[in-house]
C-alpha cells in the first residue's frame, strides 16, 4: 500500500560483497502545503538473508513434493502389481469352480456368489486407489487427457456433468507444472464431490504465452471463505491450504472465490 507516487523496487547487485546482495529500496515524497514535491525519504535495505532463506525454503519444499510423488508412484505400483494380480488370481478361482463344480447346491453357490461380488468391489476400489495416487494416464498422456479422465469419472461415478475446455495451443508443461495443476485440479474435484451439492462442474485450461491458467468452477452451494488458510489447516483441512502451498512453490497465484448459493470458482496462474 504505497502512497501516492511512492516508489519501491527490490533488484539483485552481483557486484557488491562477495557473491552479490539482493537490495530493496524506497522512496516517499516530501510535499509542501501546496502538494508539491521538494523532496523524498528514501531506504534501502539489505534483503540478501531473506531471499536465501526463501530460496532454501522453496529447494526443500520441492524436495518433499518429490519425495513425495515418489512414494505415491512406488505405492500405486505395489498396489496395481502384486496387490490387484492376487486379487484378480482369487476371483478367476472363484469363478472357475462356481462353473466347473456341476452339482452347486443353491446355498453354497449364493455364497460364493457373494464372495465374488465382494472380491471384485475390492479389486475395483483399489485400482482406483492406485489410479488416484498415480494416474498413469498422466505420464503416457499428458495434463489435457489426465483432466478429461477426471472429469468423466465426475460425470459417470458421481453424476455431476463436468466439461473440460483448453484455451490457446496445448503444449508440454514442465512436469512440476504439470503435476501440480493435476494434483490441484483432482483435490477440487474431490471437494465438488464431497462438498458442493453441484450438478455441473467446469474445468478450463488456457495456454497462454507465458502463464498457464487453470479455472475449476462448480454450480454448488458454496461456501464461505475463512480469512487465512491457517484455521482450514489447523483444523486438518489441508485441500484448500495444500493446494496454496504447491502453487506458491511454483512460483502461482491461487485465488479461491465461493459465495453461498453461487458455487465456488478456483483459479491457478502459473508462469511457464
Ligand atoms: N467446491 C466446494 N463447494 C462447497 N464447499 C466447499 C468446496 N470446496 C471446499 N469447500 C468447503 O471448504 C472446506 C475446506 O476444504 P478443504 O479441501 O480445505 O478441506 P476438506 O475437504 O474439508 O478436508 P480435506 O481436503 O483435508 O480432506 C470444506 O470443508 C468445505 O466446507
Ligand atoms: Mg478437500
Amino acid at each position: 500500500h504505497l502512497i501516492d507516487s511512492a516508489y519501491e523496487a527490490e533488484d539483485f547487485f552481483p557486484a557488491l560483497g562477495e557473491c552479490g546482495k539482493w537490495l530493496h529500496f524506497t522512496a516517499s515524497p516530501i510535499r509542501n502545503s501546496g502538494g508539491e514535491i521538494i523532496g523524498a525519504i528514501e531506504t534501502l535495505q539489505d534483503i540478501t538473508e531473506e531471499k536465501q532463506l526463501q530460496e532454501n525454503m522453496r529447494f526443500y519444499i520441492q524436495l518433499i513434493t518429490k519425495a513425495q510423488e515418489d512414494e505415491r508412484r512406488r505405492i500405486a505400483r505395489e498396489l496395481h502389481d502384486d496387490v490387484a494380480s492376487s486379487l484378480l488370481l482369487l476371483i478367476q478361482r472363484l469363478d472357475a469352480i462356481a462353473s466347473s463344480t456341476p452339482r452347486l447346491s443353491t446355498s453354497l453357490k449364493n455364497k460364493l456368489e457373494d464372495i465374488y461380488s465382494h472380491a471384485t468391489a475390492a479389486l475395483e476400489n483399489l485400482q482406483r486407489s492406485a489410479q488416484d495416487l498415480r494416474p498413469r494416464i498422466i505420464d503416457d498422456l499428458g495434463l489435457v487427457a489426465a483432466l478429461e479422465w477426471m472429469a468423466e469419472n465426475l460425470t459417470k461415478d458421481y453424476g455431476i456433468v463436468t466439461r473440460v475446455e483448453v484455451i490457446g495451443v496445448e503444449r508440454g508443461l514442465p512436469d512440476e507444472v504439470q503435476l501440480l495443476l493435476f494434483r490441484i485440479a483432482q483435490e477440487a474435484l474431490t471437494n465438488i464431490r464431497r462438498h458442493a451439492e453441484a450438478s455441473r462442474a467446469w474445468i478450463t485450461l488456457e495456454f497462454g504465452e507465458k502463464k498457464a491458467v487453470l479455472i475449476i468452477k462448480d454450480n454448488g452451494k458454496g461456501f464461505e471463505m475463512p480469512q487465512g488458510m491457517g484455521g482450514l489447516a489447523s483444523a486438518g483441512k489441508l485441500g484448500l491450504a495444500g493446494m496454496q502451498e504447491r502453487t506458491q512453490l511454483i512460483g502461482g497465484s491461487l485465488r479461491i472465490q465461493s459465495e453461498a448459493g453461487k458455487g465456488t470458482t478456483i483459479t491457478i496462474e502459473v508462469p511457464i
